[in-house]
């Protein structure tokens, strides 16, 4: 008799309930991978997650539960997106970022170890380069991150470059510039009412959900004088974990990879595609600058289309405040 094929192993996505991760999950749903998602729901909603995953309603720092669900599913690799991301808060509560980013990613790792799964895709962000002023920031650029949140994520980073040689964990370290949009067929989007991230505020303040947009800093030393940024369309992201997944199960090297469109737009250009693309105006307001702001980051960003072949699909600013707003005026008012 012929031998049955093996079944593909599943992927477990920590935070798969949350804005990226639950992107993640359907990117990974259409390709026809298996995935299981650990999710605390603190931000992130059952709803997000595609029907055909199992999620696991629990903490990614306890040892005991990551241990549950590995045995339990046939897991060969990780890609890890729970954590905190509120970067004035991590000034406020240092030791809970440290604790739910850093010390819950040693506790994942430290079961990555135990199970021998030595693939790991991980969320980082581009705060680990701090106030740089390269323009545009490649991956070299020295880290020097100036907020807990930087450097709680680099901490894991460095976590992932030690564990490779002593458990042979590889791993894709995607440090993410402006991540905005949503899934251009409605299934998800940025679901957080509170969320403080530019694109999110400028639809929720056109469709009369909040008073005003703030525009934080109108002297930047910037052509319009508002900050520049590298806003990437979260679907293209997701798509780029699909690829770090595949490459990291093809046997490929570890990496570290800028993930944004090596192009910035000014917060101003972003209200005007808001408005152009809605034919309505943006309730908005100028405000003194927002402490921390630097006025421009854009992504040194041709070391992942090299190394995993990626060609985004949605590099349009219209196109990611289009979606945008479509979610956001999908979500209850
Ligand atoms: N902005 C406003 N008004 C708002 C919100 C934002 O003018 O209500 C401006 C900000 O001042 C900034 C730009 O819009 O110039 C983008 O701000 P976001 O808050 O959307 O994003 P940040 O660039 O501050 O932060 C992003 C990620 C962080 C990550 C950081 C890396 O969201 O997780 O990039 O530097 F740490």
């Amino acid at each position: 008799m012929l031998d049955q094929p093996a079944a593909p192993r599943r992927v477990l996505v920590t935070g798969g309930a949350g804005y990226i991760g639950s992107h993640v999950l359907h990117a990974l749903t259409d390709a026809g991978i298996p995935a299981v998602t650990i999710d605390n729901l603190s931000t992130g909603r059952r709803a997000a997650v595609p029907e055909s995953v199992p999620l696991v309603e629990g903490d990614v720092g306890s040892a005991d539960l990551l241990d549950r669900v590995i045995r339990a599913h046939d897991v060969d690799a990780v890609m890890h997106f729970a954590g905190s991301i509120v970067v004035p808060e991590s000034v406020e509560k240092p030791l809970a970022y440290y604790r739910n980013n850093t010390v819950s990613s040693l506790t994942l790792l430290d079961a990555c170890a135990r199970f021998g799964i030595d693939k790991v895709v991980f969320s980082s962000t581009a705060a680990v380069y701090g106030a740089t002023d390269r323009v545009p920031i490649d991956e070299d650029t020295p880290t020097a991150p100036i907020n807990p949140y930087g450097a709680s994520k680099l901490m894991t980073e460095r976590m992932l470059r030690d564990a490779e040689p002593a458990h042979g964990l590889r791993s894709v370290i995607l440090r993410y510039f402006n991540v905005a949009g949503a899934d251009p067929a409605g299934r998800t989007g940025q679901a957080t009412p509170t969320a403080t991230h530019l694109i999110k505020v400028a639809c929720q303040a056109l469709l009369g959900r909040r008073p005003a947009l703030s525009i934080f800093g109108t002297d930047y030393p910037t052509p319009d004088g508002t900050c520049i940024r590298d806003y990437i369309h979260v679907s293209d992201l997701a798509e780029a974990h699909v690829l770090a997944l595949l490459h990291l199960r093809g046997g490929g090297e570890s990496l570290t990879l800028n993930c944004g469109y090596g192009r910035g737009a000014s917060v101003l250009e972003v209200v005007r595609t808001l408005e152009a693309v809605s034919g309505e105006t943006v309730p908005a307001t100028f405000a003194d600058r927002r402490p921390g702001d630097p006025p421009q980051l854009v992504a040194g960003a041709d070391r992942i289309r090299e190394r995993l072949g990626w060609v985004p699909k949605h590099d349009r600013l219209d196109e990611i405040v289009r979606n945008a707003l479509a979610w956001e005026r999908s979500l209850p008012g």
